[in-house]
């Protein structure tokens, strides 16, 4: 039976443990030989611009024998108006799986419920959980371990917050958020990582105290790809929640910084501590390949 890979807790802990270990085998190189994916076809679609997400999975698919075919909806009849269920029924005769970046998550359901093959969500407006993969092994390599840890979300409770929120509940780290009001994140999802999580889920308004001790400090931009109406309103009430040096004396001497990437330097973060002793955001953009090619592994092979 195929396996999607819509939200994070579509995997279980342990297979999230499994995976992660063998993200860090491949980055050191074991076993790299294997071309699991050797005469399959892997589709790549985008409604929305990648950098990261499009070349570490070109990439990766490359690196394990396999071939990517990059799609937008323009080129395909879907922008003339061809349904995405027809659609997803068609590529699934053609494709060992398919990783879609869109607009609503909704789309990636339908996909999902139309075809045979893997779905894997590279960005909806709910959910980004290969960035929360490849986010916690950055945090594994950094620190050790998950156990005991204090992650801060400072900014917008966005789909990326979200699956921070699926991860903490998983794998059991604490995760401090701090969002102005009205741009928590997704009460559903925050609501069910609560209902199983052992660690501390915890979203407040400061984020001085979100970042007090904190082993990590993570931030994304404060306007989302496809929310761009009313972005300079918006950003006004986000200035407090700025990753800056003042901000970040509150936390670890040893604090590490994340940010998915791209930044907007001097929004959300400024350049002086993207490019600090701190920041782990390259290390952390780096492993979307590895943790994406663990995940090709699981559910392609
Ligand atoms: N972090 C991330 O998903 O980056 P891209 O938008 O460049 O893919
Ligand atoms: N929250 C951002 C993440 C980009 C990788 C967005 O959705 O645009």
């Amino acid at each position: 039976m195929k396996k999607d890979f819509l939200t994070l807790s579509d995997l279980t802990r342990i297979e999230m443990e499994l995976l992660l270990r063998r993200a860090a085998d491949l980055k050191s190189g074991k076993n790299t030989g294997l071309s699991p994916l050797a005469g399959k076809n892997i589709g790549l679609f985008f409604e929305k611009p990648s950098t990261r997400t499009r070349l570490s999975f070109e990439a990766g698919i490359f690196q394990l024998g396999g071939n990517a075919i990059c799609m937008t909806p323009n080129e395909l009849q879907l922008g003339r108006g061809e349904t995405i269920s027809d659609t997803a029924r068609t590529i699934s005769r053609y494709l060992n799986a398919v990783m879609m970046r869109t607009f609503s998550h909704a789309t990636l359901e339908t996909v999902a419920a139309n075809s045979s093959i893997p779905v894997i969500n590279g960005l909806s407006d709910l959910h980004h959980p290969c960035q929360a993969l490849a986010d916690v092994l950055t945090l594994i390599e950094k620190k050790g371990t998950l156990k005991g840890l204090k992650l801060a979300f400072i900014g917008d409770g966005n789909n990326v917050c979200n699956s921070l929120i699926e991860a903490a509940a998983i794998l059991e780290f604490n995760l401090i958020i701090a969002s102005p009001e009205g741009f928590e994140p997704h009460s559903g999802i925050l609501d069910s990582a609560r209902a199983s999580a052992k660690s501390e889920i915890i979203v407040l308004r400061d984020p001085k105290e979100a970042a007090v001790m904190a082993d990590a400090v993570y931030t994304d931009v404060w306007v989302s790809m496809g929310q761009e109406k009313g972005a300079e309103e918006k950003k006004k009430k986000f200035t407090d929640y700025q990753i800056n040096a003042k901000l970040l004396s509150c936390a670890k001497k040893d604090v590490v910084v994340l940010h998915c990437l791209p930044a907007h330097r001097g929004e959300e973060i400024t350049a002086e501590i993207m490019d600090g002793p701190h920041s782990v955001v390259f290390d952390q953009a780096e492993n979307r390949l590895h943790t994406q090619k663990a995940l090709l592994e699981m559910l392609v092979t």
